[in-house]
């Protein structure tokens, strides 16, 4: 058997329209939302980096100034702080250009997540390649992608990521139906798009990580629209079971679902609470705040 293709790619969907956020994704897409002081996006590139792919390719759509800009030099700003003698500022504005070599492309009309997947076509070629979604966060101390790729390099395939979820909650996500218990790694044999409880073949929900095979564009490309009118990740990878090995990773760590509200805000707490700087002051503070406030 030929050694696996290795992966080096990472993908990043950031053209959905945000409506739950609105209207603070009015004008910038809700991957550039704040988690403490840090865009959402930027824990996403250094989650691919520290997996070993720093070439990522975001799929941006009409407002893509913001994540462009995120991700490029701020030559005046660097100027101001050196001047100021402010290095430690200077080292911040640095790091996020100098993470990774971020391209673009664009979706066009935000048609799914599918659709937009299908925009990396041309960039990735003819590699396994891994895809994050820019409003979902892992915690960095629970790390996924690394053990993601080691399965897709074993097993070949595909490899999606699941988590167990109340089963009153499985209709907000895609679904898995699998073989076995729910290891650690398991083998898919089914997905279906936000089920109605009842109906769910498992718990195991799909979150915001990939680890795709090419043959997925392919697919693509001859997915009709499904569930909401959009062009679903989920059909496509239904349809590669027939024809490849698509296993899930089951995460038990922490995860933050940024393009929720109520998630958002429980993620800049929890992770403003873990920081030296931060941490105690706010715990403190909050502390007090929800005894007076009964
Ligand atoms: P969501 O399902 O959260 O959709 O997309 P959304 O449109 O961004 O947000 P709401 O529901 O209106 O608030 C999941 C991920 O897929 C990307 C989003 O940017 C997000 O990272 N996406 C979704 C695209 O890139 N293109 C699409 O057409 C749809």
């Amino acid at each position: 058997m030929p050694a696996p293709r290795p992966v080096t790619k990472a993908v990043i969907p950031a053209a959905g329209l945000g409506t739950r956020f609105l209207p603070a994704t009015k004008a910038s897409p809700k991957e550039m939302l704040p988690v403490v002081d840090k865009p959402a996006i930027q824990y996403v590139v250094e989650e691919a980096v520290r997996a070993g792919l720093d070439d990522v390719l975001m799929v941006t759509g009409r407002n893509k100034r913001p994540l462009e800009d995120h991700f490029d030099r701020n030559v005046e700003l660097e100027h101001a702080l050196q001047e100021k003698g402010d290095l430690a500022k200077l080292a911040l504005v640095h790091e996020a250009s100098q993470l990774a070599t971020v391209h673009y492309v664009r979706q066009g009309d935000p048609k799914g997540l599918g659709h937009a997947v299908l925009a990396a076509a041309q960039h990735v070629g003819d590699e396994p390649f891994a895809v994050l979604l820019g409003d979902d966060l892992i915690d960095e101390r629970d790390p996924l992608l690394e053990h993601m790729i080691a399965v897709q390099q074993r097993e070949g395939g595909s490899v999606v990521a699941l988590m167990e979820v109340p089963i009153e909650a499985i209709s907000l996500y895609g679904c898995a139906a699998i073989d076995g218990p729910p290891g650690d790694v398991v083998r898919i044999t089914g997905l279906v798009e936000k089920p109605p409880a009842d109906e769910a073949p498992s718990n195991l929900a799909i979150i915001g990580r990939y680890v795709l095979s090419p043959s997925v564009f392919a697919v693509l490309r001859q997915t009709p629209p499904g569930r909401g009118g959009e062009i679903q990740l989920t059909d496509a990878i239904q349809a590669l079971i027939a024809t490849e090995p698509v296993h899930g990773v089951v995460f038990r760590g922490r995860r933050y679902d940024t393009g929720d509200r109520l998630d958002y805000l429980k993620a800049v707490i929890q992770l403003a609470a873990d920081r030296d700087d931060l941490g105690p002051l706010l715990v403190d503070w909050l502390r007090g705040w929800l005894t007076t406030r009964g």
